[in-house]
């Protein structure tokens, strides 16, 4: 396939991108079409890597309802729900609402996903279910998965050796819940527990950190020092980091070179943060959600994760990174230009580096996975949450959506004007 005319994240304009064996064999201005190939016309739109979700549930995805809304719409209410619908899973509903949200992914341009499904339970149905799909989804999207203890590694009777086994089963990285362990030592010794067992299996991390507004909240600084003692720099995350918010600012300025000493990256989740976090508080009400443009600025990299779609915690969302992208902007109240252009990086190049994604990217040599979205910019992208006209995995067009458009029929004006819609 031979893309042309397409805009790219970097600015440039009127470039073509020739596809060989699905990844990109030569990138430029005005390439010569090889005779039979197929030409795909951007008409001057933006072409971006797709999109990666670093932080999602895929367990608990499109079960909203089940077995009953979550009524305060709190945190401790979705675990609390979320274990009420434990013992009524099955593994063909799991299977079918995880691959229909992967449905609703690909056609929104995102196709990659770091997923945590609850090892919680003896039976570990959703555990053998995500395997399931992810050798089912592989020729379209790339799903991680972490062992994500929601009850608590230590807190909970079986954790331990349920997390150990669905290790053993192939579940891709290390998750943890210190905040949620019974004492602040106990989550402490939970972060060093399990960065020594995906030191031992070498696997990554990727922990729910400090989700919370307790401003004491210090297990992120463990899950720093663990890394390094370890070894395990540039493999961990911390997810969620909401106590950040709340923290003393001296001791932060202090935690933020420790984070990016140990090679942390970040994820915040944008929509869930706002919505759970700052639950206690009367006005002023806090935000909640981790600090951005400060890790940004200690050399962190951060990405934004949607964490939640129609589930115990959160009973809207549809897939579309660039409203996560959106939320995060406005919550961090990153509006300079260049700000808003790292939002986009934050769903995309930030959180495949998350994932440690090979081949990422709008380069020679790299995956032909793309979008090609209804936009000039990074920004404009956010802006108007763009159309995706088009999204290739490996050179192949797997989703199309049309243009945004509107036919107006408005009093005094020549009829059936051609909007498009923002722009
Ligand atoms: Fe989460």
């Amino acid at each position: 396939m031979l893309i042309r005319n397409a805009t790219l994240p970097d600015g440039r304009t009127g470039i073509d991108l020739l596809v060989h064996e699905g990844r990109f064999a030569a990138i430029g201005p005005a390439l010569p079409a090889p005779a039979g190939v197929p030409v795909l016309d951007a008409e001057g739109w933006l072409l971006s890597p797709p999109f990666v979700d670093a932080h999602f549930h895929l367990d608990a995805t499109l079960s909203h309802g089940l077995p009953r809304v979550n009524a305060s719409g709190t945190l401790l209410e979705g675990i609390a729900l979320w274990g009420e619908l434990k013992p009524q899973l099955t593994q063909d509903a799991l299977v079918e609402r995880a691959l229909t949200y992967c449905d609703w992914a690909v056609a929104r341009g995102l196709l990659a996903i770091r997923s945590h499904v609850d090892v919680c339970d003896d039976r570990l149905l959703a555990v053998e279910a995500l395997l399931q799909v992810r050798e089912r989804v592989r020729p379209y999207l790339d799903l991680q998965l972490v062992a994500f203890p929601q009850d608590g590694v230590l807190r909970a009777p079986n954790a331990l050796a349920t997390l150990q086994r669905a290790l053993d089963m192939g579940v891709d990285v290390v998750g943890g819940i210190p905040h949620f362990e019974r004492t602040m030592a106990e989550g402490a010794d939970s972060v060093r527990l399990l960065c020594e067992i995906a030191a031992q299996r070498g696997l990554r991390v990727d922990m729910h950190c400090d989700e919370s507004d307790d401003p004491l909240s210090r297990h992120v600084e463990t899950l720093a020092f663990h890394t390094q003692r370890l070894g395990l720099q540039g493999r961990v995350t911390g997810s969620h980091l909401t106590s950040m918010h709340s923290m003393d600012n001296y001791y932060v300025s202090k935690l933020l070179p420790l984070m990016a000493e140990a090679q942390l990256h970040a994820v915040a989740n944008p929509l869930i943060n706002i919505t759970l976090q700052g639950r206690h508080d009367s006005y002023p009400r806090r935000r909640g959600m981790t600090r951005v443009p400060e890790l940004l600025a200690a050399g962190v990299n951060v990405a934004f994760g949607h964490d939640c779609v129609m589930d115990p915690w959160y009973a809207l969302g549809s897939a579309d990174m660039l409203e996560v992208a959106a939320m995060g902007l406005h919550v961090a109240q990153m509006t300079s230009q260049a700000q808003m252009r790292s939002c986009f990086d934050a769903v995309t190049v930030n959180a495949a580096r998350v994932l440690g994604l090979e081949g990422y990217g709008l380069e020679v040599g790299c995956h032909a996975d793309a979008v090609l979205l209804q936009a000039r910019s990074p920004v404009e992208a956010i802006r108007l949450r763009a159309a995706r006209l088009a999204v290739l995995r490996r050179g192949q067009v797997v989703a199309r959506s049309a243009p945004a458009t509107a036919q107006m029929a408005l009093p005094g004006r020549p009829a059936a004007v051609d909007f498009t819609l923002g722009r």
